[in-house]
């Protein structure tokens, strides 16, 4: 996502910088310290603004949620609507995704969220999307034995070969949707992110997956 830099950018990020992950000593992401209880989280990488992840930390306060982003900036805007919204369950980590499963700790996460991921659609970009094998091998050391990640986009290209990935990879896909807008029973529990709201209202089906880790 790029941006212009945005003006006050160090105030800005001091009013919300309580909303950062705490680390430990390693640089590691400290979960009983971030949140006061070694207890499982979810995780929704590549946050954008993070109107997504807001709405569902409100939706779910019994669960716990960090939201990871690469771009600074991007990532300020999504803290101060979590901020301003009032989100106690909701910390944010400024990452790439490529080092996760050296920041989360190994089998803490439920559910992992990718929405409208770059879709990189030249072939020599493969190795960047965040469904490739190689990403999908990291999520499998950071999801917890049965954990799932759900995945939505408007890029059929990317949904096709994520398709291919998650299976080659070995998780098990199911409640696989071609037009998630147009489902009666998904749709009414859906929250719309910034991108999905854009894309559909120019008209593009929106895609979703689930794929589970098997718990063996
Ligand atoms: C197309 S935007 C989608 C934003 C948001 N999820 C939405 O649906 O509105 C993709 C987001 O993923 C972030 N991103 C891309 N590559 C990433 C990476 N390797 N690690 C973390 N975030 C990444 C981008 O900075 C951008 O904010």
């Amino acid at each position: 996502m790029r941006m212009r830099p945005k003006k006050n950018r160090d105030r800005r990020m001091e009013r919300v910088s309580s909303l950062l992950v705490l680390r430990d000593e390693n640089g590691g992401v400290d979960i009983p310290a971030t949140f006061g209880c070694d207890c499982r989280i979810s995780l929704e990488i590549g946050c954008g603004k993070g109107a997504f992840i807001k709405e569902l930390a409100a939706r779910e306060p019994g669960r716990r949620f960090i939201a990871a982003e690469l771009v600074p900036d991007v990532l300020m805007m999504a803290m101060e609507k979590a901020y301003d919204a009032g989100s106690p369950n909701l910390r944010f980590l400024h990452c790439n995704a490529e080092s996760i499963d050296s920041l989360i700790p190994s089998g803490s996460v439920e559910t992992l969220y990718l929405n409208f991921s770059d879709p990189w659609p030249k072939k020599r970009n493969a190795k960047r999307r965040l469904t490739s094998p190689a990403f999908l091998e990291r999520y499998k050391k950071i999801l917890a034995p049965g954990g799932k990640i759900v995945f939505k986009t408007d890029n059929k290209g990317l949904f096709d070969y994520s398709l291919e990935t998650f299976t080659q990879c070995g998780y098990a896909v199911t409640d696989v949707c071609f037009d998630l807008h147009g489902d009666p029973v998904l749709s009414k529990e859906n929250i719309e992110t910034e991108y999905e709201k854009n894309f559909s209202a120019k008209g593009f089906l929106i895609n979703r997956l689930v794929a589970v880790l098997p718990s063996d």
